[in-house]
């Protein structure tokens, strides 16, 4: 792999020894992958912000960074483990709320916006088609490729931070032409409604054709959030972080659909449903906002809550730009009033939550699947209006 003289100097340490070993490991990645040049990026997006999931050994990792690392292109963070500012109303140990602050710290020093989300593109940080990004977070990469037409690998912790600290990526994988054409042709013959039917689409191509790469035709034209959650679901699943759909996504067009045809139909919808969920008809927490929840998701929220009161925590995870314009419109007012909690920053997938609820209602396909790994949680899957019904029942019917 050729470094140009600039790229040549980090490597030899002229900008530091964080600087020098962010290079070592993009140079290393491109050598394992066949890259032929490193490439300037336009914004980076890291994952592993989370102490939960960090650990003490990812915590000293990025605190020896942070002694001369800087960031040299715009960078935020994916969520954290808690909220940063109401994390007692969460009920964050302070040990816990300690080490995520010093987590916090480390990123801080090193440039890193504090914009913890995965939905950095609704949030001012939102690529235009073509530009060359190191993102991170699963569901924000193939939103980023598919949707936007921007250009990314699913980037690791380590290396999305190796991108920001020199400004450049290895060119590889999904920045390459040959790698973004379609491998799979996929039919949904059933109309697709809400987040969670999206969400089991990606969760039916990724378990079915594990690696491929799809080419969608849909008898159903998706809206943003619906397509927020195909992105999410695709990859946790086992797809590229990455799809075609007919007449929405920019690439679409360039390719024929592949020959090898999966055909999906309302029974493998509601088979992979079944599949992913294991709860009783009991609730105890309802998690909504997987990907953070947009504007317009907290507005039909509050829509939908309108007129009833939540009995079991109803949970929202949205990015805090978004919970503030929330606030300024009196929507977040409105579910609060109402029982529920808007939280930013974090997640129910990457909070310490494992063992504080059993029986999880979510709208999304991919925090059924981090709800039931990683935490425990005896998961059900369904529309807005039925997660609501039952945070306002505590059933689900
Ligand atoms: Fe985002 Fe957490 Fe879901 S990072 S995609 S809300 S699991």
């Amino acid at each position: 792999m050729q470094l140009d003289p600039a790229q040549q100097k980090i490597l030899d340490g002229e900008q530091g020894q964080a600087a020098r070993m962010a290079m070592e490991i993009l140079v290393a990645l491109g050598r394992i992958y066949g890259a032929l040049r490193l490439a300037p990026v336009r914004s980076v997006q890291i994952a592993g912000v989370s102490y939960h999931n960090l650990g003490d050994a990812g915590l000293e990792y990025l605190a020896d960074l942070a002694v001369d690392g800087k960031v040299q292109v715009p960078t935020t963070l994916n969520p954290a483990g808690m909220d940063l500012e109401r994390w007692t109303e969460m009920g964050i140990s302070e040990d816990f709320a300690a080490k995520q602050r010093r987590v916090i710290e480390a990123y801080t020093r090193m440039g890193v916006s504090l914009s913890c989300t995965c939905t950095p593109y609704l949030l001012g940080n939102r690529p235009r088609r073509g530009e060359t990004l190191a993102w991170s977070e699963s569901s924000a990469v193939t939103f980023a490729n598919s949707v936007l037409g921007a250009r990314t690998n699913r980037e690791g912790g380590p290396s999305a931070l190796a991108s920001a600290l020199t400004g450049v990526t290895a060119i590889y994988g999904l920045h390459l032409d040959n790698e973004r054409r379609p491998t799979l042709a996929v039919h949904a013959t059933c109309p697709l409604a809400g987040s969670d039917d999206w969400g089991l689409l990606g969760a039916v191509i990724g378990k079915t054709r594990p690696g491929a790469l799809p080419w969608i035709r849909s008898r159903t034209r998706p809206d943003d959030s619906e397509l927020r959650a195909l992105s999410a679901a695709l990859p946790t699943f086992g797809g590229k972080p990455m799809f075609h759909l007919q007449g929405v996504t920019p690439e679409a067009e360039q390719h024929r659909p592949p020959d090898d045809v999966l055909t999906v139909d309302r029974a493998m919808i509601e088979r992979t449903r079944a599949e992913l969920e294991s709860g009783d008809d009991t609730i105890d927490l309802v998690a909504l906002g997987c990907p953070h929840a947009s504007f317009e998701e907290l507005e039909t929220i509050a829509h939908l809550l309108d007129g009833g009161r939540a009995v079991v925590p109803l949970w929202i995870s949205t990015a805090r730009g978004t919970l503030e314009r929330a606030r300024a419109a009196g929507i977040v007012q409105n579910i609060e009033a109402l029982g529920g909690h808007v939280w930013a920053d974090t997640c129910f997938a990457v909070a310490p939550l494992k063992g504080r609820f059993a029986r999880v209602a979510t709208s999304s396909a991919k925090g059924c699947f981090y709800g039931s790994g990683h935490n425990l949680f005896r998961m059900r899957l369904g529309s807005l209006e039925q997660c609501i019904a039952a945070a306002c029942s505590g059933t689900w019917t």
